[in-house]
């Protein structure tokens, strides 16, 4: 299979990273607007083309991976060369199948919606397939896909709940760990300390979750004695809001991404 990479930022990077571990990837043709950039990236797979069009003359599958305030001016770009037989791949948050098949006059479209946790092959990746997608080019692109982690195959019209729950998501749960973390800090634990169990309280409840597939309710009530410490601390939580105040931050950020969707709509640049 022959890949092209338009745009090496932390997306296109990760892209290429993985695509260079898959054995049926034997061309990658990588472009950047700063090409100086990604020269050293230069060896007998990967190809540092002068401009997308070579990208996408050279390649069969195209992963666009530019901000979405950029998609108007490489659209303009790469529209120049002929993509009817070409696969794009969409990292682009906002820029729906329609606004990339008009633009593009491209019917095998494969848009995904990636997150930070890719970079360790953890991640979640929502993707949708355009309409008329070759299906017999899906179950390669599946499996590279799935290097970057789990893929969950859904209408695009549930992205922006994804950007909010699984793009954003990390950045919160980050949060919510450096807090344990303080708290152990200001109960007299060293940082060090703090950080090493406050990973594996973490990984525990998930696993708890995972394994025991029960509600979270019931686990929680697992852990909670009559009168005893958890309880409080329950009771603390419900007082001050956790619950509202979590729901609330992912669904501001839902109404966020779904703004982001509507100004791209037609193919218009974003204010940035
Ligand atoms: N990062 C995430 O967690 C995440 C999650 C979900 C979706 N996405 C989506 O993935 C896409 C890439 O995000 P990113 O975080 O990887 O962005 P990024 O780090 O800013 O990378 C984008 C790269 O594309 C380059 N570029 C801009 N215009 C170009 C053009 N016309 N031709 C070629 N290269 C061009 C940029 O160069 P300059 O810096 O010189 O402009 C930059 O190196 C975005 O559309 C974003 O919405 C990202």
């Amino acid at each position: 299979m022959k890949i092209g990479i338009i745009g090496i930022g932390t997306i296109g990077g990760i892209f290429l990273e993985k695509c260079l571990a898959t054995s049926f990837i034997e061309k990658i043709n990588i472009y950047d607007k700063e090409n100086d950039k990604i020269q050293h990236y230069k060896n007998n797979r990967i190809k540092v083309c002068k401009f997308p069009c070579e990208v996408v003359e050279e390649s069969e599958n195209i992963i666009l991976a530019v901000r979405p305030q950029d998609s108007m001016e490489l659209f303009s770009e790469i529209s120049k060369s002929d993509l009817s037989g070409k696969v794009i791949i969409s990292t682009m948050s906002g820029v729906s199948i329609q606004v990339l098949r008009n633009s593009l006059g491209c019917s095998n479209i494969l848009r995904i919606m990636p997150n930070v946790a890719c970079s360790v092959g953890n991640g979640v990746i929502a993707a949708d397939f355009s309409e008329s997608f070759d299906e017999n080019s899906k179950p390669e692109l599946i499996q590279l896909i799935s290097k970057l982690g789990k893929i969950f195959i859904m209408d695009e019209r549930y992205f922006p709940a994804l950007t909010s729950i699984s793009g954003s998501g990390p950045a919160f749960i980050f949060v919510i760990i450096e807090s344990f973390i303080d708290a152990g800090i200001k109960m007299g634990l060293s940082y060090d300390l703090a950080y090493s169990i406050v990973m594996e309280v973490f990984d525990g409840s998930v696993e708890m979750m995972r394994q025991s597939k029960k509600h979270p309710a019931e686990l929680k009530n697992k852990a909670t004695s009559p009168a005893g410490t958890t309880i409080e601390g329950i009771y603390t939580l419900e007082n001050e809001g956790l619950r509202g105040t979590i729901m609330k931050t992912l669904i501001e950020c839902y109404n966020k991404a779904k703004q982001f969707d509507s100004s791209l709509k037609g193919g218009i640049k974003l204010e940035e």
